[in-house]
This record gives C-alpha cells, structure tokens and sequence, in this order.
C-alpha cells in the first residue's frame, strides 16, 4: 500500500474538437460504430478543478462558475460506474469538481467534450497521487470516452483519431501536411436555443435507422480518404468530404423513424451563403456543424481576413448572432 494524503486537489483545463468525419451511432459501452478524425480546438476549453477527501462518505457536488450544479451529479455518476474498478475510490470519498467554459452555454460548441476530457485529465492525476502511478494518454482517452464518446478526441492535438488504433480511445493523427498546420474554425452561432434531442438519442436512432450499414460504409469511405487529403494536403477534396459528413449527419436526423431536425432556417442560409463566397472567390473555407444549427467554418490562417470581413457582413445582415474565432490546439493540459 501507497501512502497517501486523504486530500487532495488537482486542475486541467481541456479544449473541445469539431469532427471532420463523424461518429453517430454507438454500441456497448461508448463504442462507435465507424471512425471518426477530429480538430482539436485552442480557446474553447473547460478549466476544471476536483477535490476529493477520502476521510469522507460518498458525496458530490458540481458547481458550474461557482454555482452549484445538482442537475449534472447523474452524468457524473452515470460515468463514476462505467469506470474500472481501480477507481472505486471514487465511491467511497467526497468529491467537489468546480468547472467554467470559456465559451457560452448552448453555442454548438461540444460542452460534454471539453468537460469529460478536462475530468479525465483531473482524474488521471488523482490516480497518480493514490497509486503513484502515471496514466499513458490513451488511458485518458479512454475514461474521458466513458463520459462522452467525442470526449475521447479532446486530450491530444492538433488532430486525433478514434476508431483506427482501438474502438477504446482516441489516438493523434502524425501524418499531416503543411497546408492544414493552420487550420482556423470560426463558429457561427445562429441560434443558442437547448438541443431539443441530446446525441445520445441521436446515435440510439442509428440502431434500427433504414441506412445504417450504407452510413457505416460512407463514413469509412470517407475517413479514408479525409485522411489522405490531410496526409497529401489536398484542401478541396478534404473540404468536400467535411461538407457531405456535416450533412449526412443531419440527414440522418432527419431521415431517423423519429425524425428531427437540428438545422435553423439561417442554418440553411447560411450553407448557400458559403457556397456562393467560395464559388465567387475560390477560397478554401468549407463548413461543417456539429448535432446542432451553427455552423464551423474551416479554413487556413492565410485566408483569416477574408473569412473574417466576410462574416463579419453575414452578422451585420442579421444571417449570424455571434461568432467565436478559434483554431488548433494540443489538446489537455494539467493545471497544477
Ligand atoms: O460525444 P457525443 O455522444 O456527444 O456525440 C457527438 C457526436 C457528434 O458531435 C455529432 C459527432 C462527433 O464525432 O463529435
């Protein structure tokens, strides 16, 4: 036995990403059904620090700027159960996890990703201080994927993978050409109303959804080939294989047997409005959205102020109600 301070406290701060090719649909505990290839974001993060005194009974308390947050105890615990068994401690101890995002609630901008991996990252380090033992990256990745799937793609950068190496977490994707080391996302923020229907609905609907199988093919397909574009820094064909994915996602929704639909009317408008600029212009900006109505527009740093002027017209004429510029990052980070 190790000898152990019954108190402890640790911090991470994690980013979210926005998946070129998605994950939807999922089976046994939090495993995709197909790979996904994501960007991990830089300014969207969740800071997070936990404290947990083992010379307590089981208790939890989250508190979101401050605020205690009673409503996000079941996710945590929902989580706290599909752990392995080495972290049981978790069971028998108080915890108190403080969290902030540096971005707006309900933006598009996957909150559960950035959360579960900025947990994972305080998690790991708990681990460490009870059983001096070191967590490998992958074994981040993996409990921040038992909190939420995509959460796997936050703890390494600029880009990560899930589904080539192991269905379990995800892993950095080395092979990338130039052309895309600068890769900028603007987000384009329509509309702030709650999702109507969380993703965990969603990728339930893929289990008995009529395309199923043509899905799991195209994003396959797709994947392979996004990979090679982002290895041979071929930026058309990566951007036509990031724009049918965001709406092949929605389609899906869409074409669920309980159908529904994520896209606001200026959603639509704003994939026409894209489509024009970059027909007019021939600059190399695409769009993809994550399960909701804003829009992330991909595009290189040579290109930022054009895409900028450009935005900044489609906010003045009321298309878009804020925009948030990020770009690349290098995934999580401990705090202490
Ligand atoms: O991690 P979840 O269960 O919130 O699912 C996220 C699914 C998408 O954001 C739509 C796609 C993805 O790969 O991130």
């Amino acid at each position: 036995m190790q000898n152990h301070p019954n108190k402890i406290q640790v911090s991470a701060k994690a980013p979210s990403n926005i998946a070129f090719i998605k994950y939807w649909g999922k089976y046994g505990v939090q495993l995709p059904l197909n790979p996904s290839l994501s960007m991990t974001l830089s300014d969207s993060y969740t800071k997070t620090s936990w404290t947990l005194d083992r010379d307590e009974d089981y208790a939890l308390e989250v508190y979101l700027d401050d605020e205690l947050q009673p409503s996000f105890n079941a996710k945590i615990e929902q989580w706290f159960n599909k752990l392995p068994e080495e972290f049981n401690f978790l069971k028998q101890s108080k915890s108190i996890i403080k969290t902030h995002n540096t971005f707006p609630h309900s933006t598009g901008i996957a909150s559960s990703a950035s959360a579960f991996a900025a947990l994972s990252t305080c998690l790991s380090q708990l681990y460490s201080n009870i059983y001096t033992n070191e967590l490998e990256k992958k074994e981040i990745s993996r409990l921040a994927r038992l909190g939420s799937g995509s959460a796997c793609r936050s703890i390494e950068g600029p880009f990560c993978e899930w589904g080539e190496a192991s269905n379990e977490y995800a892993t950095k994707l080395d092979e990338v050409h130039e052309n895309f080391k600068s890769l900028k996302d603007a987000i384009c923020i329509v509309s702030s109303k709650e999702k109507t229907i969380s993703s965990s609905i969603g990728h339930a609907m893929m289990n008995d959804h009529p395309f199923k199988d043509a899905r799991i093919k195209q994003a396959n397909d797709n994947y392979t080939e996004l990979k090679e574009a982002l290895r041979n820094g071929l930026f058309s064909k990566f951007g036509e294989i990031l724009e049918q994915e965001a709406l092949s996602l929605h389609a899906l929704m869409m074409s669920s047997k309980d159908s529904y639909t994520l896209f606001e009317p200026n959603s639509i408008e704003l994939i026409h409005q894209i489509r024009k600029f970059r027909n007019e212009t021939n600059l190399p900006v695409y769009f993809t959205f994550d399960a909701g109505p804003n829009m992330h527009l991909i595009y290189p740093e040579s290109i930022e102020k054009d895409v900028q002027n450009y935005l900044e017209k489609l906010k003045g004429d009321g298309f878009i109600n804020l925009i948030l510029y990020d770009h690349l990052g290098d995934g999580a980070l401990i705090c202490n």
